[in-house]
């Protein structure tokens, strides 16, 4: 488990090349095995994954992973929701693959991207491109990782802007002198400061991924410790995250205003804010996610003001993501 902010990046850089990403389990898997779980890959123009050199099945296998795989009811339910989900994007590529071939459509969104790059592979070159399967991967991949956490994070925004309604009366005035009572344009969402700071401190106090995992491939030493090749290395974004040491006495209270001078200048240490992670396999999505962000909460701040309702427990529970294990529960008051 490694904690200090300067040896993470150290490991998340991987200038070296040799602390790879950990595979997940085959159970993990179902959730996207696209881009995410592949290390070792080459890019050629826009998104070409090929020449997996990390796809070997785990040599660990837990007995956690062991147990998916019994015919229980809940894995063939989890079993027959997968292939549900491969008929619908099926369906969708299939749809979209006609469009393209009358040329009806153009491909400027990702789906089109990644179908350009599998029909480059039918084109003769198997070497080029991804297949079908890896465009179905790629699909829930992006659909998971970009709905799942960035839900979490409006949830956790709306339960701590509840909590503090001095801030919750900050944003919204902030969000009406924008935009009164209009639409945001993408634009000015940018400019947001109050409401920036604010998704910021959430991240930090509640980053939906509170664990990152990395291997080593060889012996490394890291922070005066040698590790031999294949061990794990836990990356625990959420103890770094409320370290006293690094953020200050008040490291586990919420306090946007520590980012009023922007991120670098909020921690003592200025790779402690890792949200999206770092280094080369940083979020991808991480601009769309603070624009949809903050394009849901102004959309919320302009209409409604909330509170937290009595039956609604503080219990922050990591499950693939850190959300609130008994829900939140929010009062909404139409303004
Ligand atoms: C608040 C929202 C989000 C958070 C907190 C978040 C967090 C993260 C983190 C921590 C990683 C690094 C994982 C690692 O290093 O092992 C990551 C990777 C990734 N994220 Fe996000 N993410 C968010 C939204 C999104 C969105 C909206 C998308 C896509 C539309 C997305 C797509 C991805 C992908 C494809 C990767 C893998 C990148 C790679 O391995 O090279 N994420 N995300």
């Amino acid at each position: 488990m490694i904690v200090d902010p300067e040896s993470v990046r150290e490991v998340l850089s991987n200038k070296s090349g040799h602390f790879g990403k950990q595979l997940f389990s085959r159970s993990f898997k179902l959730l996207g095995n696209g881009v995410v779980n592949h290390d070792g890959h080459i890019c050629r123009g826009k998104i070409n994954v090929v020449e997996i050199t990390n796809s070997r099945v785990c040599a660990v296998v837990t007995l956690l992973n062991i147990c998916r795989f019994f015919p229980t009811k809940n894995n063939r339910r989890m079993k027959e929701i997968d292939r549900e989900i491969h008929k619908i994007l099926r369906e969708v590529i299939g749809k979209r693959e006609k469009a393209i071939k009358n040329g009806e459509t153009n491909d400027d969104d990702l789906l089109g991207i990644l179908l350009e790059s599998n029909m480059r592979q039918s084109n003769g070159n198997a070497k080029l491109g991804l297949t079908i399967e890896d465009v179905i991967e790629e699909c829930k991949l992006f659909y998971f990782a970009g709905t799942e956490t960035t839900s979490v994070l409006l949830t956790w925004t709306l339960i701590l802007l509840s909590m503090h309604p001095d801030w919750q009366e900050r944003a919204r005035q902030e969000v009406l002198t924008h935009f009164g009572r209009s639409i945001p344009d993408f634009d000015s969402l940018s400019r947001l400061k109050i409401v920036t700071m604010i998704l910021y401190e959430v991240l930090r106090l509640y980053p939906p991924i509170v664990l990152l995992t990395r291997r080593t491939y060889k012996e490394m030493e890291l922070g005066g410790i040698k590790y031999p090749a294949g061990v794990s290395l836990l990356l625990p974004i959420v103890f770094i995250h409320h370290d006293p040491n690094i953020w200050g006495k008040d490291a586990s209270k919420f306090n946007p205003e520590r980012f009023a001078d922007g991120i670098s200048n909020a921690a003592k240490h200025q790779g402690a804010f890792l949200p999206f992670g770092g280094g080369p396999r940083i979020c991808i999505g991480q601009n769309f996610a603070l624009l949809e962000a903050k394009m849901a909460l102004c959309t919320i701040l302009q209409r409604f003001s909330f509170e937290l309702s009595p039956s609604y427990t503080h219990a922050p529970y990591s499950l693939i993501t850190l959300h609130p294990q008994h829900g939140a529960q929010i009062r909404l008051k139409k303004l």
